[in-house]
């Protein structure tokens, strides 16, 4: 029996009444990759106000690996419910705050011990990550990556790369952040082809220590393990032992941003475990709250102490109800068996997407790592032109049928998949189906996509 239900044309009326309002309420600095409002969600799909139903590649971005409103995890947030809400973990502490700090620092790479902060958001977790490297090295600079993604406050938007719309019009950034090129290996920045290149995107570190900045004002390298918003780019199996080892030899940290990566989505709860490395700092956030929000920075113990009493937290920060949450969003990856499934999901994905890549020119490159996988669109497989305005057609297309995508990539043109991941195979089936007729749509039946545009 199919999931999606579409009755009405999609905005339906009371979706459309919802946009009307919000233009005049809400600033158009806030986008949205749809215009349906949700009313309802659960597993792996959404309904809308008009009673249209949609199956869910986007997750909330990212933030619904162990699927939406899960029924542990709603009885953990109604029993804190029934106790307290907020007392501030800086006044009068609560102990799930510490048993989740424990958990953490178990279920992270590394048998070194460990220590765990909680804050609000991906960026905030971000921002603190680089507080906590500084305070230990004592040393200003960190190398951020292009096409990476760490968020959209100040500090954060230093170190993201891509300029519009993050970055236009909202400089100064903090200073010290210093930019290299990423294993993109689809499009290598030194027209390099791996394995033959031996890594030299890593290796070129020690270049950027003689040319842009010295070792010994460097903190720490950050780094997406698989890039998210950047469009979904897994370097090769030993890009990151190598940089580990150069940032190491020079006493520089590094810092696996995983909020994106993390939480199962990779086939591993984290995919650093995937690359075999134990990053000292780990940032992780979105679905480890299971729909609520809460971030944290885990890593070894004596980094996480150097800054002093009182010089890490948040009003907020790791409040209650996300803490009941995120405990219960762990008890269900050991529960269920949602890694292996990240895995399968992964494979259906990456099946059909290598069959589309043989009959339509437009996919360039099909990626991924476990569950986090992707479609690159191009206009021509030799020229690897961005189909920037293909991917929004194929969007637009997707859900009109009732699937929710999203996009990423610098250059817009990327169309990523962070599915839930108790989606059930027939979902999956239908899911593709209805994203293998967008691509169809756009590819062959130029009138279909003129009426679409
Ligand atoms: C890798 C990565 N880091 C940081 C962030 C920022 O997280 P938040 O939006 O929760 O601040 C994101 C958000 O997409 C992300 O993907």
């Amino acid at each position: 029996m199919s999931t999606i239900l579409i009755s009405t044309q999609i905005p339906g009326p009371k979706s459309k009444a919802l946009s009307e309002r919000r233009s005049k309420s809400v600033p158009r600095g806030l986008s949205h990759g749809t215009p349906i409002y949700v009313a309802k969600a659960q597993d792996a799909w959404l309904e809308d106000v008009d009673g249209n139903r949609y199956l869910d590649f986007a997750g909330g971005i990212g933030c619904a690996n162990a699927g939406h409103r899960r029924e542990a995890v709603l009885d953990a947030v109604k029993d804190q419910l029934d106790h307290f809400l907020h007392t501030c973990v800086q006044v009068t502490p609560y102990e799930s705050y510490i048993r989740l700090a424990e958990r953490m620092n178990e279920v992270t790479p590394g048998k070194f011990p460990k220590k765990t902060i909680f804050v609000n958001s991906g960026a905030e977790a971000v921002e603190n990550a680089v507080k906590i490297a500084r305070a230990y090295t004592r040393r200003p600079g960190i190398i951020a990556f292009e096409d990476a993604f760490h968020g959209r406050t100040m500090m954060t938007l230093a170190l993201t790369s891509k300029t519009h719309p993050y970055k236009a019009g909202f400089a100064p950034f903090p200073s010290d952040v210093y930019r290299v090129p990423y294993a993109y290996c689809y499009r290598c920045s030194y027209s390099l082809k791996y394995p033959e290149c031996d890594l030299y995107c890593a290796r070129h570190l020690e270049d950027t220590f003689k040319r842009v900045v010295a070792n010994e004002d460097v903190a720490a390298v950050i780094a997406e393990p698989v890039l998210g918003e950047g469009g979904f780019i897994a370097p090769p199996p030993d890009y990151f032992k190598v940089l580990i080892d150069l940032c190491h030899k020079y006493g520089i940290l590094f810092i696996a941003d995983e909020v994106q990566s993390g939480f199962g989505r990779t086939g591993a709860l984290f995919a650093s475990e995937r690359y075999g490395i134990e990053p000292d700092l780990i940032v992780t956030a979105k679905s480890m709250g299971g729909g609520l929000p809460l971030a944290a920075v885990t890593g070894k113990a004596e980094i996480m102490d150097a800054p002093g009493v009182g010089g890490l937290g948040g009003t907020f920060a790791g409040n209650p109800l996300s803490c009941a949450a995120a405990l219960a969003v762990l008890d269900l990856f050991e529960r269920e068996n949602l890694l292996a499934r990240a895995n399968e999901l992964g494979d259906h994905f990456q099946r059909r997407a290598r069959e589309w890549q043989h009959r339509w020119p437009l996919i360039g490159d099909v990626r991924g790592l476990g569950g986090m996988q992707a479609i690159e669109l191009v206009k021509s497989q030799q020229t690897k032109e961005p189909a920037a305005d293909e991917t929004k057609r194929i969007g637009q297309y997707c859900y009109e049928h009732g699937l929710i995508t999203i996009t990423a990539g610098t250059y817009s043109n990327v169309i990523r998949v962070l599915v839930p991941l108790v989606i059930t195979n027939e979902q999956m089936d239908e899911a593709m189906d209805v994203l293998e007729s967008a691509i169809a749509a756009v590819c062959d039946q130029k009138g279909a996509v003129a009426q679409l545009v």
